[in-house]
């Protein structure tokens, strides 16, 4: 694998000059890639090859055989600050993976050995052990390309318009509300930076028990699969109890939709957003010190998904048991991503487990003090999960990424929640090597309330900000949605579960309104 590395400007008439442009095939394209700047480069770039160039790579004439030229190579992807907006384009219609990172434009040297997520879009450069944020593009499906609104934002500023189609799982409870209040959101991102939506209705959860017999419907992971993202609401409520066969639970549903789409990574962000400082629960002096943790929970594995048994015993009753089961493997992969999330924030690693009772936790510690070793940048400690419930509400300030199986990231996720004032107001992103991603707030559809427009929709709203940021790789669309809710905390509006003393509450829906309109 090598880098070859060019300055700004390449015009597409570089990349491919307009005399081949009758050329028969792919592969006598790629044989006159670069050749006007870089003799050498198509008798010696291999597949895997990564190319690193400076400012409005792909300028000039709008060329699809640009980019299809740099595939036909086996270039593995562009790494520039900026592309132009045709090239940018034509590139993410043929399926070409490109970069916008300025940093790694500046800093990967040709020869360097580079590796890329294209899940996350972090770059790392293995030969001088730094890692940088892209924004890698968004894919368009040409199946749903929509009508295009203007941008409204400058010419230039930006790379294009994206179309995008969402799975929408509104599922029961308050979760209708709430999903209708984030889909107001999408459509106020949409207009201000010429984006568009289509969406897809999926139905799933105790609403889809009573209307088909069953919570999670044949072809529910399908028709997901076929969008971009999915924005669920919430599943579950007293008339689909426990008591109710394992196909009727709604929470069986959530569980395999998770499963389906492959979605181990559970990133729950627990910060205290400065205008819910007063709501926060715990001593001011703690408060002050601030708390901004992202909880990383492993999502499809453990004791969630392990094997149930209930039988009868001569003398005992009835016993059940319900296995807990982790590979390393699966430890692995949700370890790398909590180092790599932590070497783009405060570099600290917290890992949670029970390793001084259970085998399952002896085994996840070993599989992160390998993991541990290979990002030296990134500090890292072992916290025994009922010490770490502890410390969430002694001193939360202290963490960064917490890093924990499934079961135990569920319980201590509700309680990073209400350190920051309310469990209304976090999202959640669920990933997996491959889209799409899913979102959901980490409530639960609080049927007491439902219907009344008294649901919180923050925590849904700012999931649709994550799914912006790890979906979409569109970092100024997720940072637009999180300053339009902190901006409306801070004039002071609250829905009821946050509403202190002396507060008139507002609804779910003009919640909402006043989010889009700090967009617009
Ligand atoms: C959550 C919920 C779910 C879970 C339930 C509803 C299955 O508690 O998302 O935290 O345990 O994952
Ligand atoms: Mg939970």
């Amino acid at each position: 694998m090598k880098v070859y590395k060019y300055g700004d400007n390449v015009d597409t008439d570089v990349i491919i000059p307009a005399r081949y442009l009758n050329a028969p095939d792919e592969k006598s394209l790629a044989s006159h890639c670069m050749e006007d700047i870089d003799a050498g480069f198509a008798s010696t770039v291999e597949p895997g090859d990564i190319i690193v160039a400076g400012a409005n790579f792909g300028c000039g004439s709008s060329r699809e055989h640009a980019p299809l030229a740099i595939k036909a190579c086996g270039v593995k992807c562009v790494i520039a600050p900026s592309f132009a907006r045709i090239f940018y384009r034509n590139a993410i219609n043929i399926g070409f993976p490109i970069l916008e990172c300025a940093e790694a434009a500046e800093g990967i040297q040709a020869g360097d050995t580079v590796s890329v997520d294209f899940g996350t879009g972090v770059i790392t450069d293995e030969t001088t052990g730094k890692t940088y944020q892209a924004a890698p593009p968004a894919r368009l499906r040409p199946g749903h390309r929509g009508q295009r609104r203007p941008a409204q934002i400058p010419e230039g500023e930006r790379c294009g318009e994206m179309n995008f189609k969402i799975a929408l799982i509104r599922g029961d409870g308050i979760g209708p509300e709430v999903v209708g209040e984030a889909v107001k959101v999408l459509e106020a991102v949409g207009q201000k930076f010429g984006h568009s939506f289509t969406y897809e209705e999926v139905l799933l959860g105790g609403c889809a028990t009573d209307a088909v017999g069953k919570s999670s419907p044949d072809g529910t992971a399908e028709k997901c699969r076929a969008c971009d993202a999915v924005l669920l609401g919430a599943v579950g409520g007293p008339k689909w109890g426990s008591d109710k066969p394992a196909e009727q639970r709604p929470e069986t549903a959530l569980l395999a939709i998770r499963k389906d789409l492959g979605l181990y990574a559970n990133l729950r962000p627990a910060a205290l957003r400065p205008a819910m400082a007063d709501a926060c629960p715990l001593k001011k002096e703690t408060a002050e010190k601030g708390i901004d943790l992202m909880m990383v929970r492993e999502l499809t594995g453990g004791i969630y998904f392990g094997q149930r048994e209930r039988y009868d015993t001569p003398d005992r009753g009835v016993e059940c048991a319900d296995r807990m089961a982790y590979s390393e493997q699966e430890i692995e992969r949700i370890g790398r991503r909590a180092f790599e999330l932590a070497s783009l924030r405060r570099k600290k690693v917290s890992s949670v487990d029970k390793a001084n009772v259970l085998e399952t936790s002896r085994l996840w510690r070993s599989v992160m003090h390998r993991l541990a070793e290979e990002y030296p940048d990134v500090q890292y400690e072992d916290v025994l999960v009922d010490n770490c419930a502890m410390q969430l509400v002694k001193d939360p300030g202290q963490f960064d990424v917490v890093v924990t199986e499934n079961m135990f990231g569920d319980i201590l996720s509700d309680e990073a929640s209400m350190v920051t004032g309310s469990i209304g107001l976090l999202p959640s992103a669920s990933i997996g090597d491959t889209a799409p991603g899913l979102y959901e707030p980490i409530h639960g559809s609080a049927p007491d309330i439902a219907g009344q427009d008294k649901a919180n929709p923050i925590a849904t709203i700012l999931s649709v900000a994550m799914m912006f940021r790890y979906s979409f790789h569109l970092a100024a669309e997720a940072d637009a949605v999180e300053a339009a809710v902190d901006a409306v905390l801070a004039e002071g509006w609250r829905t009821p579960d946050i509403a202190g003393p002396g507060v008139t509450p507002i609804g779910t829906q003009k919640m909402g309104e006043l989010i889009c309109r700090h967009i617009g």
